[in-house]
């Protein structure tokens, strides 16, 4: 068993109004150092139930261009499923530490399933401010219910009604986004993995923190996923960056927030943008989010535990050949991609 987690920590630096040494991040990465001053432009929201699906289309391809990031409302998920969601995992993480750490990721484990803080390849890197629990939540083949809590008793049945939701809103942004390339609606889809796709949810909790000045909850990278749809809790922190600007992104509530992967990136050949992102924490208040990462189940985890920054990787990779706009068909190749990953996770 281990107990260093970051809630640990936290409770025990509030009494010295401090932070160890190994979470405070570099002058060049620091929050308040780095902060963007006056105005800055919004992340781009889009209702997915407008009845003028061409203008979706439209749009969230062109959020995807620009921002690799946008906002959805209307995408069918019902607020109520969202509220217990939220309450299900928070429970979760207020429950004393002996009884999280009975879902704890074993520490030779090759998945990176379970219960845990954030892993560091290299000692000298600094740590990130946050705690979280991974597990999978589609296929059902792929789910390991070993790691999903008992406690809250709901915790389960909530969970499988937002995997429910959730495939229904991954199809119509996946659908969207191949026709926004002028591919057939099924394109992304198919390279991504199909049926295959693995539905990873991450719940992140980033403990109030004395001096979130100086730490910071995720460092800046990409997501390694195909695409990342997200809910927050109610406490800001997410960050995006954007013509040499750290923009805080402003929630909409029961938005769903998503980010485009570097899958995504590499399957539409470079012309969606995996958004970089990263999180601070706040000084009274817990952070939350939840995160369902899309992933070709091709692709390897353990990439993304290799620390960071750790530059170049050259990987194998499904891509989708150009399309010609006279012609909707598309062929799928597999060929070696250079992925620039900034940083881990
Ligand atoms: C992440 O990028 O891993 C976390 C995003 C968030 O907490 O909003
Ligand atoms: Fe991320």
């Amino acid at each position: 068993m281990e107990f260093d987690r970051v809630q640990t920590v936290a409770s025990l630096s509030f009494e010295k109004e401090t932070i160890p040494e190994e979470f405070i991040r570099p002058e060049k990465e620091q929050p308040a150092r780095t902060a963007s001053h006056g105005p800055v432009p919004e992340i781009p929201a889009i209702d997915l139930g407008d009845p003028d699906q061409e203008n979706v289309v439209r749009l969230i391809a062109e959020a995807s261009k620009e921002w690799g990031i946008f906002q959805v409302v209307n995408h069918g998920i019902p607020s109520d499923l969202i509220t217990k969601l939220q309450d299900v995992g928070k429970k979760f993480f207020e429950l004393p530490q002996e009884e999280k750490e009975l879902i704890a990721r074993p520490r030779d484990s090759k998945s990176i399933e379970g219960y845990g803080s954030k892993l560091q390849n290299n000692p000298q890197a600094k740590k990130s401010w946050v705690d979280h629990l991974f597990h999978r939540i589609w296929p059902p083949p792929s789910i390991n219910y070993k790691f999903w809590p008992n406690n809250p008793p709901s915790y389960r049945e909530v969970n499988e009604e937002y995997a429910k939701y959730m495939r229904e809103v991954a199809d119509k942004l996946l659908t969207a986004l191949s026709l926004g390339l002028g591919l057939e609606g099924h394109a992304l889809k198919e390279g991504a993995g199909g049926e295959e796709i693995e539905f990873m949810l991450k719940i992140n909790y980033y403990p109030p923190c004395p001096r979130p000045d100086l730490a910071l909850g995720v460092v800046a990278h990409t997501d390694l996923s195909a695409l990342t749809i997200l809910v927050p809790n109610e406490v800001p922190g997410l960050q995006i960056f954007k013509d040499e600007n750290w923009i805080e992104a402003k929630y909409i509530p029961n938005a769903l927030i998503i980010h485009i992967g570097d899958q995504i990136e590499i399957l539409s050949n470079g012309k969606y943008k995996a958004v970089l992102h990263r999180t601070t924490v706040a000084k009274d208040k817990a952070r939350m989010s939840w995160p369902v990462f899309l992933e070709s189940p091709g692709i390897p985890r353990w990439i993304s535990r290799l620390g960071n920054p750790i530059g170049e990787i050259h990987l194998k990779v499904s891509s989708i050949k150009e399309s010609r706009s006279d012609d909707k068909r598309f062929s799928i190749f597999t060929g070696t991609k250079t992925l620039h990953l900034r940083a881990g996770s």
